[in-house]
């Protein structure tokens, strides 16, 4: 059984005040562990607070990026080190904004990968596809090649406790999102590409998510697919009673 995991990503949203706000709103409301992994990933700036804020609950911090060198001369950069050293338990890595935006690429997001387990991270590994490639049918071999180039080299065990984001691009922030039966199809052939690059028994284990325009309204139809085992949200998960209402699905 693969446990839930729902994630929500601010992106570069909120105050101290406000994630500090949000925490307190949601803190004695959240699911407990053994049943959903709540997880919230905030700006850099606010992780260490966040923790020190969800200490002795059952949400988890996660960054949104990181650099995969442990230390150097790297301005603006944050480390693996740095955020095992503030105990950040999750880093979102390779997602489309970063891949659009910083032209982050397979190769970058391999290395963050092999680096956050050397640190005790759990990465949550980003994939999807933009709407031109879904139109030209390219969506699987798109996806596909992510993934497998994102955690190649990791052990098998490594490659089991990755989280896999699906995003189809075209979905994020759009208010448009893939149909369950779509995002759950996708997912599953991004299950059978970890199948063929390492085993069926890790496909099997290994939890995959569908990020794109989730909110309470559809949440619970996309967690109800076969291959859907929770969500990386982005605007939905700003919102205190929102973010609440996408872990009851969980
Ligand atoms: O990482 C989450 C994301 O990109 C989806 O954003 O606002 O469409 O839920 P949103």
């Amino acid at each position: 059984m693969r446990k839930p995991i729902i994630a929500g990503n601010w992106k570069m949203y909120k105050n101290q005040a406000e994630a500090l706000q949000f925490v307190e709103a949601v803190k004695n409301n959240i699911p407990s562990a053994s049943k959903v992994e709540s997880v919230i990933c905030a700006p850099a700036v606010y992780l260490q607070s966040l923790v020190v804020a969800t200490k002795g609950t059952d949400l988890e911090v996660g960054a949104q990026n990181m650099h995969y060198e442990v230390e150097g001369a790297f301005t603006g950069e944050i480390s693996p080190s740095q955020l095992a050293d503030i105990v950040v338990k999750y880093v979102v890595l390779g997602h489309s904004e970063r891949r659009e935006y910083f032209n982050e690429t397979d190769e970058a997001v391999n290395k963050k990968a092999h680096a956050a387990f050397a640190h005790g991270l759990t990465p949550i590994i980003c994939c999807g596809e933009t709407l031109e490639e879904r139109e030209a049918g390219q969506t699987v071999s798109k996806v596909s090649s992510q993934i497998t180039a994102a955690i190649a080299g990791l052990t098998p065990e490594q490659v089991t406790s990755v989280v896999v984001a699906y995003e189809p691009i075209w979905a994020i922030g759009t208010g448009k999102t893939a149909t369950a039966q779509d995002a759950n199809e996708t997912c599953g052939e991004i299950r059978a590409a970890i199948g063929e690059a390492v085993n069926d028994y890790v496909a099997q284990a290994v939890r995959i998510q569908y990020g794109g325009s989730v909110k309470p309204a559809n949440v619970v139809e996309l967690l109800s697919m076969e291959h859907i085992d929770g969500a990386l949200v982005g605007g939905a998960s700003l919102d205190a009673a929102s973010y609440l209402k996408l872990l009851e699905a969980g």
